[in-house]
C-alpha cells in the first residue's frame, strides 16, 4: 500500500511560531491521523526554512550569528509542536547536511540539463518577499521595503516549462486545489512567464547554501526551501523511500505561498524530470475580529494562549471546525467558546456523562449485553464517509457529520429514555444503553485524530481501548469507571 504523503510549508525562523504555523501543521497532522484511522499509512513531514535574508536579519538583529539564531529557534517550533500534539514522522532543517547536499546536486543536475543561466539585472528587490518584483507589483504599493538591485546572477529557464505547466493545471483537476486558487494560477500564467533569478551574490547575502559550481554565489532561498519535499524522503533516482513516498499526495500551504508552489516549484521538478505532486491544496487565512480584538484595547487573545487554558484538544477541534478549507475564516474567542460550549460541553461531554452515570449506577458499572434487535444508529454511522471528505478536503463538513451523529445519539436516548427503562424493562435499557454507548465509542474514535487525548479519556470511561470503526467492538461485561466532567462548560 502506497503511503500517504502529506508535507506542511517549512517555516522561517526569523520568528517565534505563531497561529499560521500552528494551524497548517495541526492540520497536516489531523489528515494523516484520519489517513491512518481509515487505515492507509501516511507519511507526514515538516520542518524550517533556516536560509534567506530574512533569518540572517533577524539574527543580525538578536546579535548572534545566523546558525546560532536558527539552533535556538528551532526548538521553540519543537516545543510547540510536542505541545500541540503534533506527530510528525520527519522534521527537516534546511540548514542539515542531508538538506543541503540534495540541493547542491539538483543545481548541478539542473545546470547539467542546460537550464541555468548567468546574466545581469536589475529590477525592485522585496526583502519581506524575499523576490524580485514587477514594476507593476511595486506600484500597488503593496510590498513594503523594496529597494533596486543591479548584479550578475544565475537564472533558471522557468519559462521554457510555461505551455507544459499551464496544460497540466487545466487538464489534472486535482493538482491545484480549490479550484478558486487554480484559476488564480493560470491567470498569472496567462502573462509571459519570466525566469526564476535562483542565486544571491555572498556580497550581498552570506547565509545559504553555496552554488555548487560558483563559490561567490548562494542559492535563492526559495529554490533551496521547496527542495525539502524531496530532500527529506532522500531523492535519488534508485532510493527506495524515495519511490515509496513521492510523488507527495497533498503540498497543504497557505495562499499567499501559492505562487512558489504552483509555479516555480511544479518546473523546477519538470527540468529535473521528477513527477508533479499530487496535489498543491492552499488554505485561507485565520483573521482576528480586528474590532472586537485590538491591541490598544487589550483583549487581544492568540490561540496558543487558549491551549494553556482549556487544553490542546479543545482548541485543535475549534480550528478543524470552524475554517471551511480554502476560505479565510475569523478567530475569536466569543466564537471558540460558543463552540466549545455546544459541541463539546453539551453535545458530546454530556453524552460521555449521561451514558456513563447510567452504566454505572444501574448496571453495576459494567457494559451491558444487547439484544442486537436493529437499531437506526448503526445504519447512521454507516454514512459517515471519512474518506470522501478527505479525498475532498471537507474537514469542517467531516467533523460535522460526526458531531451530527454524536447529537442523534443524545436523541436516541432522548426518545428511549433507558434512565425510565431500568425500572420496568431492564433487557431493553441494557440494549438502548449499549446502542449508545458503542455508537458513542464509534463517533469517540473517528473525532479522535483531532482530539488524540480527550477522546481517550472518553474511551477510557467506556472501558474500551478498541480503535476499530467496527460496530460491535464494544465488548459487554467491561468494567468502566467512574468518571469526570471530559468538556466543563466554559462560564463566561
Ligand atoms: N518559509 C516559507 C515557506 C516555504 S515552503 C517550501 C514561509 N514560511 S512562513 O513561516 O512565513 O509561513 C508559513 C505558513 O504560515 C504559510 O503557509 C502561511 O500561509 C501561513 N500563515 C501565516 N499567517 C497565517 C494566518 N493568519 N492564517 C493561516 N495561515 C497563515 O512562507
Amino acid at each position: 500500500m502506497k503511503n500517504y504523503y502529506i508535507t506542511t510549508p517549512i517555516y522561517y525562523v526569523n520568528d517565534k511560531p505563531h497561529i499560521g504555523h500552528a494551524y497548517t501543521t495541526i492540520l497536516a497532522d489531523t489528515l494523516a491521523r484520519f489517513r491512518r484511522l481509515v487505515s492507509q499509512k501516511s507519511f507526514f513531514l515538516t520542518g524550517l526554512d533556516e536560509h534567506g535574508l530574512k533569518v540572517q536579519q533577524a539574527a543580525e538583529k538578536n546579535g548572534v550569528s545566523a546558525k546560532d539564531h536558527c539552533d535556538k529557534m528551532a526548538p521553540a517550533f519543537l516545543e510547540l509542536w510536542s505541545k500541540l500534539n503534533i506527530q510528525y514522522s520527519d522534521f527537516i532543517r534546511t540548514t542539515e547536511d542531508r538538506h543541503v547536499k540534495i540541493v547542491q546536486n539538483i543545481l548541478n543536475e539542473v545546470n547539467k540539463n542546460g537550464d541555468i543561466y548567468q546574466d545581469e539585472y536589475e529590477g525592485w528587490y522585496s526583502v519581506a518577499e524575499e523576490r524580485f518584483i514587477t514594476d507593476r507589483e511595486l506600484d500597488s504599493g503593496l510590498f513594503r521595503e523594496a529597494k533596486k538591485i543591479k548584479e550578475r546572477n544565475y537564472f533558471f529557464k522557468m519559462s521554457k516549462y510555461q505551455d507544459a505547466l499551464i496544460e497540466k493545471i487545466e487538464k489534472d483537476t486535482n493538482f491545484i486545489q480549490p479550484t478558486t486558487r487554480k484559476n488564480e494560477v493560470l491567470g498569472f500564467l496567462k502573462q509571459d512567464l519570466s525566469d526564476l533569478c535562483i542565486s544571491r551574490p555572498k556580497s550581498r547575502l552570506e547565509w545559504g547554501i553555496e552554488i555548487p559550481f560558483d563559490k561567490d554565489y548562494v542559492t535563492y532561498v526559495w529554490f533551496d526551501a521547496l527542495i525539502n519535499y524531496i530532500s527529506a524522503p532522500k531523492y535519488s533516482e534508485d532510493d527506495k523511500h524515495f519511490k515509496q513516498l513521492w510523488p507527495a499526495d497533498v503540498h497543504l500551504i497557505g495562499k499567499d505561498i501559492l505562487t512558489t508552489h504552483s509555479v516555480y516549484w511544479p518546473t523546477m521538478l519538470m527540468s529535473l524530470n521528477i513527477p508533479l505532486p499530487k496535489t498543491i491544496f492552499a488554505h485561507g487565512w485565520w483573521l482576528t475580529d480586528e474590532e472586537k480584538m485590538s491591541k490598544s484595547l487589550g483583549n487581544v487573545i492568540s490561540p496558543l494562549t487558549l491551549v494553556d487554558e482549556f487544553g490542546v484538544d479543545a482548541v485543535r477541534y475549534y480550528l478543524m471546525s470552524e475554517m471551511v478549507l480554502g476560505s479565510d475564516a475569523t478567530f475569536s474567542l466569543e466564537s471558540f467558546i460558543k463552540r466549545y460550549n455546544s459541541d463539546l460541553a453539551n453535545d458530546l461531554g454530556n453524552l460521555v456523562s449521561r451514558v456513563s452515570t447510567l452504566i454505572n449506577k444501574n448496571f453495576d458499572s459494567v457494559i451491558p449485553s444487547p439484544n442486537n434487535s436493529k437499531n437506526d444508529l448503526s445504519n447512521k454511522v454507516n454514512n459517515i464517509n471519512i474518506e470522501d471528505k478527505l479525498d475532498n478536503f471537507q474537514m469542517d463538513r467531516l467533523l460535522q457529520n460526526i458531531m451530527d451523529f454524536v447529537r442523534s445519539i443524545n436523541g436516541y436516548m432522548e426518545k428511549n429514555q433507558p434512565w425510565k427503562l431500568v425500572k420496568n424493562d431492564k433487557e431493553l435499557a441494557a440494549d438502548v444503553l449499549y446502542n449508545a454507548a458503542e455508537s458513542l465509542r464509534i463517533a469517540t474514535v473517528m473525532l479522535s485524530p483531532v482530539m488524540p487525548e480527550k477522546c481517550k479519556e472518553i474511551l477510557n470511561a467506556l472501558g474500551s481501548t478498541s480503535s476499530s470503526l467496527e460496530w460491535g467492538s464494544l465488548k459487554p461485561g467491561e468494567k468502566i469507571p467512574e468518571t469526570n466532567p471530559i468538556f466543563p462548560r466554559i462560564v463566561e
